[in-house]
């Protein structure tokens, strides 16, 4: 851990941005309760299309969706036990992808041998994650621990996200605790210090000291008090592709990142707070309580956060050889790790220009 760590510029062509995906990772595509038995639901990881379906015995498969047939797309179709069936021409394949079953095939003659690709699928925190990669490395690799899920002491917040724009973008927005002056008017944090950064391999841990002022930091029990200045240490763990951020004892989030495509992403996030009520008050109305604290505050920060990103993109889009100046170490030690886990063909020198410190 790099103690007192120092804000330096450092010069970044805007080609970050085009930086590709390691997809030997478990991606979220959604929330356990959007797939239900009967109708598969196409999800997205990198512009790769699949259908995910429910078999009638609650399992969970996922094939690419495109028919072995003539390509239509699977999800399209439906589903009948632990088969998916082609809207088209009723052509069935199991959760391995093999055609099983084609209805007008003469009697004696066989499938094609030929499969629809099948990727591994598992449910988790209430989510379902998909491996987009060799299929032979998903059972070495875990979903992200989130041990507060289903402890009663947490109130536990889900936060999804749908952002236009390059998930690199929305990475630093993560790492970014500078930007509490875009959140001023929702009573957010201010004076921001940057502690301590850690850089190993896939991994970037930042500690920053914030400080809070505020009913809604008492209210979210931040804050000890609404009028006295307190300030907190924020842990800002990314370990590729996912994050997990806490405050000290106080609150937790799991932010799970699906990039859709290179100027698309969404996010799953698990939230978890310990409010300033008492436990009676709070916990048999822990369910409207957490849809209330999402709809009327949680989600006007993610708004904000989502112009900004997005208008990161635009600019991008618009001038992508631009210069852009960074002076958050964090940030730059974030960069290294995406493009060190990319799996394109984009080369580092072309990523990040010398650093020069100021
Ligand atoms: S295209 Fe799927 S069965 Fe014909
Ligand atoms: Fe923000």
């Amino acid at each position: 851990m790099d103690s007192n760590p120092k804000l330096a510029v450092s010069e970044t062509r805007n080609a970050i941005r085009h930086a590709g995906i390691n997809p030997n990772h478990w991606y979220p595509v959604g929330w356990s309760e959007a797939f239900r038995p009967a109708k598969p639901v196409p999800v997205t990881v990198w512009n790769q299309t699949i259908a995910v379906f429910r078999a009638s015995d609650g399992s969970l498969h996922a094939l690419e969706d495109a028919c072995l047939h003539k390509g239509v797309a699977l999800h399209k179709g439906t589903v009948a036990g632990d088969r998916i069936v082609c809207a088209y021409h009723g052509w069935e394949f199991d959760g391995l992808g093999r055609c099983v079953r084609i209805p007008y095939l003469p009697e004696g003659r066989k499938c094609p041998s030929a499969r629809v690709r099948a990727f591994p699928v598992r449910e988790g925190h209430g989510i379902v994650w998909l491996f987009p990669g060799d299929p032979a490395l998903a059972d070495g690799a875990d979903l992200p621990a989130v041990p507060e899920y289903g402890d009663p002491n947490w109130l536990m917040i889900r936060i999804p996200g749908h952002f236009r724009a390059h998930f690199s973008i929305c990475n630093e927005n993560t790492m970014d605790v500078f930007h509490g002056h875009l959140h001023k008017d929702l009573q957010g944090w201010f004076d921001p210090i940057l502690t301590k950064l850690d850089r190993e391999e896939g991994r970037v841990v930042a500690e920053y000291q914030v400080t809070y002022r505020s009913r809604l930091a008492k209210l979210l029990g931040l804050a000890k008090s609404s009028t006295e200045t307190c300030q907190r240490t924020v842990s800002i763990d990314y370990t590729y592709p996912h994050y997990r951020n806490h405050m000290e004892r106080i609150s937790a989030l799991y932010l799970m990142r699906l990039p859709v495509g290179p100027a698309e992403t969404r996010s799953f996030s698990l939230m978890f707070l310990k409010p300033g009520l008492p436990g009676w008050l709070w916990r048999p109305l822990r369910r409207p309580l957490s849809v209330l604290l999402w709809r009327l505050l949680l989600k006007r920060f993610l708004d904000q956060d989502k112009g900004m990103m997005e208008s990161e993109q635009a600019t991008f889009a618009d001038d992508p050889g631009a210069v852009r100046v960074e002076i958050n170490p964090a940030i730059v030690a974030l960069r290294r790790v995406t493009v060190a886990q990319d799996h394109c063909s984009v080369t580092t020198d072309n990523l990040l220009a010398p650093q020069a410190a100021s």
